[in-house]
């Protein structure tokens, strides 16, 4: 479908549904006409806008991703993304860049931290029952509007089961939630079952956190050093990214439900002063998609995607924040409004694959240079995502009946890929 087609489509499906005010349209393309419109102010720094754009910030231009080469081992991007949130701002904005300052500084939290090393290996090393297991799961696909592609856990949830199981006998013997998350994170991100195996009850020495990251820094140092390894990479990215779901809305102190969201941040569905955007094909969700965005006084921006079901529900609601001097925020709620670890994404198939909030969020919200998780609205472009077509029939769904008064109906100008 051209962009053409989309503008008569779009008209005629106002007449038919016989709305009095007719919708202002975008096309998120270099070539589209561009407008602004509907409850916004008029200051929306992300639309219209080319394609092309995926950055931090807008104002930098076009990229071209094939041309970028990633500086940062992936690993060691999340490592690093996982202290920035762990930290809290408690010891100050600092960059913490190398993998070397990344180690050394999960070193320092956790040993700020009030729960004991060896006691914290403790719940390092607790495993999910399986009735946590089964929770787990059922909590996970609860909301799926089509199959879903897995009926067990995956390894990263499998994971993700063991460290909650962990955090939460932590915190059951009296420990805060924070401290609790922050000692299992160092466990989590910077050892694996081979260290786990070779540790026993009670023989981690005091100053073990900091000897520990030492020594798996030595480790790697020496293996770049003999050519085995083009980079110190010291992190266990699987754990980084189970403990970030569990743990990220702890040490971010996400609001619990979409009613204490809207508390805090204003209700985007009835207040003026956000800008509203239907999008009836999201590239990222190939379904609508609702998207609310202000600016906050302070700097900070929020921008909240609902995901709309085939009668326009809002099927889970999506979240962003990014302060100006923290890590930015991912998270996300299910159907019953509240804060899940997951969200759903489809696949060229037609079924639905879960995915672990914030780690699948960084999968696409990312710069590809330093792998910084910080763009609030990326180029499905950039990140080459299509349409898929199977066997001659569109896996995408259009809501553009879903539109309402106050909507600024965005469209995509994507390819389409043949499945
Ligand atoms: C497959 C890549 C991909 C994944 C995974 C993904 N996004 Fe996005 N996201 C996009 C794209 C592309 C857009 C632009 C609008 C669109 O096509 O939906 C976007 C837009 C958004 C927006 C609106 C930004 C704005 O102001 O325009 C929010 C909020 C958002 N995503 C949140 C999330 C969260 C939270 C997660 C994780 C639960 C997530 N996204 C996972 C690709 C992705």
């Amino acid at each position: 479908m051209n962009a053409k087609h989309k503008a008569a489509w779009i008209v005629a499906a106002m007449m038919t549904m016989g709305c009095t005010d007719a919708p202002l349209v975008i096309y998120s393309a270099e070539s589209g006409p561009s407008m602004t419109g509907g409850k916004s102010d008029g200051t929306s720094d992300f639309y219209p806008r080319p394609t092309s754009v995926h950055l931090s910030d807008p104002s930098l231009g076009p990229v071209a991703p094939g041309t970028i080469q990633s500086q940062v081992p992936n690993a060691v991007a999340y490592a690093r993304y996982a202290l920035r949130v762990a930290q809290r701002g408690l010891l100050g904005v600092s960059t913490l860049d190398t993998a070397e300052e990344v180690a050394y500084g999960w070193a320092e939290l956790a040993s700020r931290s009030m729960v004991p090393q060896n006691t914290g290996l403790r719940y390092a090393l607790t495993t999910a029952s399986e009735s946590q297991r089964d929770e787990l799961l059922a909590e996970l696909h609860a909301d799926a509007e089509h199959a879903t592609d897995s009926t067990t856990l995956t390894k990263v949830q499998a994971r993700l089961a063991d460290i909650r199981a962990g955090v939460r006998a932590c915190a059951s013997d009296g420990f805060s939630p924070e401290d609790c998350c922050v000692t299992v994170g160092y466990f989590a991100a910077l050892s694996r079952q081979d260290d786990w195996d070779e540790w026993s009850a009670g023989t981690l020495g005091t100053d073990f956190f900091t000897e520990w990251s030492a020594a798996v820094i030595q480790r790697e140092q020496a293996e770049v050093a003999q050519g085995k390894k083009v980079s110190v990479q010291p992190f266990v990215q699987l754990g980084a990214k189970a403990w970030l779901a569990q743990c990220a809305p702890v040490l971010q102190r996400v609001p619990t439900t979409v009613d204490s969201l809207k508390a805090q941040y204003g209700d985007y569905t009835r207040q003026s002063g956000w800008i509203q955007e239907l999008h009836p094909v999201s590239i990222a969700k190939l379904a609508g998609r609702r998207i609310y965005r202000r600016m906050l006084p302070d700097g900070t921006r929020i921008s909240v995607a609902e995901s709309l079901a085939a009668d326009c529900r809002v099927k889970e609601t999506e979240v962003i924040v990014g302060s100006p001097d923290g890590p930015m925020q991912f998270f996300s709620y299910g159907a019953r409004d509240q804060q899940a670890p997951h969200g759903y994404f489809p696949t060229a198939i037609g079924t639905e694959q879960v995915k672990l909030t914030p780690d699948s969020c960084m999968g696409c919200h990312y710069t590809f240079d330093e792998r910084r998780f910080n763009v609030m609205a990326p180029s499905h472009e950039a990140l080459g995502l299509r349409l898929p077509v199977r066997n001659g029939q569109p896996q995408w769904r259009d809501d553009s009946g879903c539109y309402r008064p106050g909507d600024t109906v965005v469209w995509h100008d994507a390819a389409v890929r043949e499945f």
